[in-house]
C-alpha cells in the first residue's frame, strides 16, 4: 500500500482572507501531494521499505541524513500535522490546555507572540512548533523536512513556515501569516487533544 495525501478536515474556501483557496490548491494540492508522489516512487524501488508506518519509516530515515526520502516523509508528517492544526471557526483554548498556556507563558496573549517570533524568526524553511516537555508547554522550530516524528517529542500544534504556505496570501510578510493564522484559526481543541501524548500518532499513517 502506498502513502495517501489525507483529505482536509475542511473545505478549501472557509478561511476566507485567512487562507484562500488558492493556497490550499497549491499547497495541499501541490506541495505536500508531491512529497508523497516522490516517497512512494522512492520507497517502490526499495522492498526493505515497504509495509512499513510513515512513522516508522521516518525513524529509519532520520539516522541516514541528509536522505531524500527522510525529506518527504518528514514533510508528509508534517503537513498532514498542521492541517489538522486548524480551524476556519475562531476557537480558544480552555480548561486543562489554558491552564498549561497560563502557567508556561502567563497567558494565550503571550504564547502566540512567542510562537510567532518562533515562526518569524526562523531563518528560510522550517516549522515553528509547540510540544508538550515534562507536562509543561514548551515552543521551538524544526528546519526543512524535520519533524517532531523524528525526535521524542509530544507534539501539540506546528505551523508551516515554509514561502510556499503564504505568498500567495501574504507574499514575503511570514509575520502577517504567522499573526493571522495564530490569533484566529488555530483549532485549539485539537491541541488539547494532544495533550494526551499521542500527537505523533494523528499525522501517522499504515504504510
Ligand atoms: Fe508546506
Amino acid at each position: 500500500m502506498a502513502f495517501q495525501l489525507p483529505p482536509l478536515p475542511y473545505a478549501t474556501d472557509a478561511f476566507g482572507e485567512i487562507l484562500s483557496a488558492e493556497t490550499f490548491h497549491f499547497h495541499h494540492g501541490k506541495h505536500h501531494n508531491a512529497y508523497v508522489l516522490k516517497a512512494n516512487e522512492l520507497i517502490a524501488t526499495n522492498p526493505e521499505l515497504q509495509g512499513k508506518s510513515l512513522f516508522e519509516l521516518i525513524r529509519l530515515t532520520a539516522k541516514s541524513r541528509p536522505d531524500e526520502l527522510f525529506n518527504q516523509l518528514g514533510q508528509i508528517w508534517n503537513h498532514s500535522f498542521y492541517w489538522l492544526g486548524l480551524s476556519p471557526q475562531k476557537k480558544q483554548p480552555t480548561g486543562k490546555l489554558l491552564g498549561l498556556i497560563n502557567e508556561s507563558f502567563g497567558s494565550l496573549d503571550n504564547l502566540v507572540e512567542k510562537l510567532k517570533g518562533e515562526a518569524v524568526g526562523h531563518f528560510a524553511s522550517g516549522w515553528a512548533a509547540l510540544n508538550l516537555i515534562d507536562g509543561k508547554l514548551d515552543v521551538t522550530s524544526y528546519h526543512d523536512a524535520d519533524t517532531p516524528a523524528a525526535h521524542d517529542a509530544r507534539p501539540l500544534l506546528i505551523l508551516d513556515v515554509w514561502e510556499h504556505a503564504y505568498y500567495i496570501d501574504y507574499r514575503n510578510v511570514r509575520a502577517s501569516y504567522a499573526e493571522a493564522i495564530l490569533r484566529h484559526a488555530i483549532n485549539w481543541d485539537f491541541v488539547a487533544q494532544n495533550l494526551d501524548g499521542l500527537g505523533l500518532t494523528r499525522a501517522d499513517q499504515p504504510g
